[in-house]
């Protein structure tokens, strides 16, 4: 709980109530995303803040709706063959895995299981060496789904993307080895609203 209510300038509030807007996003309508809009989109990740100032991301935008499919399949093919091996291994861990697996897993849009019927996938890379780059990426990646919330879009962080590496089309990305695949992020102008996950409040320690 705050302590007290404080003031918040108008600047202040409207990237308050951005962030607070911003939800993960699972269904889309077909209007497609300006390209211009995607990279002011990407241009707000490269503002991130990133360890010794490397900025390791790079951008792998889809925005043909046949292509996006292709991947969404692959992946999802790609995922559950992953998920499968593993449940004989770690039976408990991966029922963990599969449950929220599930969760993610879009059953209703078999088309697009993974994207979600996004008209936009962006992958985003970084080198494999850079110990940070998970932690900057995360960064980068917050920064663009605000920013699409700023746009009047909508997104979601898609950790399945990861997969794509795996995938019999991952060399249609031109991703060079040395690069990794940390996350993808979906955008595009949702079609529904979802509920708020009510936020956990017990994880504030102010230390005297
Ligand atoms: C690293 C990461 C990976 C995620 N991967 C997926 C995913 O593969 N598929 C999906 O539908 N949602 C994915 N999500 C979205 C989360 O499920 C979602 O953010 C969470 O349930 C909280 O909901 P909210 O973002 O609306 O607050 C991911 C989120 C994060 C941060």
């Amino acid at each position: 709980m705050k302590s007290e209510t404080i003031n918040r300038p108008s600047s202040a509030q409207a990237i308050i109530d951005v962030i607070y807007r911003r939800r993960a996003v699972r269904s889309y309508t077909d209007q497609p995303v300006a390209r211009n809009i995607v990279e002011e989109i990407i241009d707000a990740g490269r503002m991130a803040p990133s360890a010794i100032n490397k900025q390791p991301w790079k951008f792998y935008v889809l925005m043909d709706k046949a292509t996006i499919k292709s991947f969404s399949k692959e992946i999802a093919h790609v995922a559950l063959k992953d998920f499968a091996q593993s449940g004989i291994k770690k039976i408990t861990q991966t029922t963990n895995h599969l449950l929220h697996f599930m969760h993610d897993f879009n059953f209703g849009a078999l088309s697009d299981p993974i994207f979600h019927g996004a008209p936009v996938v962006i992958f985003i890379t970084a080198p494999r060496d850079n110990e940070w780059a998970p932690l900057d990426i995360g960064m980068c990646s917050q920064n663009m789904m605000l920013a699409a919330k700023a746009f009047g879009l909508d997104s979601c962080p898609v950790g399945f993307g990861k997969f794509v590496q795996h995938t019999k089309i991952f060399s249609r990305l031109n991703v060079p080895p040395s690069e990794e695949v940390q996350i993808s992020i979906i955008l595009g102008y949702g079609d529904e609203k979802p509920e708020l996950h009510t936020r956990k409040n017990d994880n504030i320690i102010f230390i005297d």
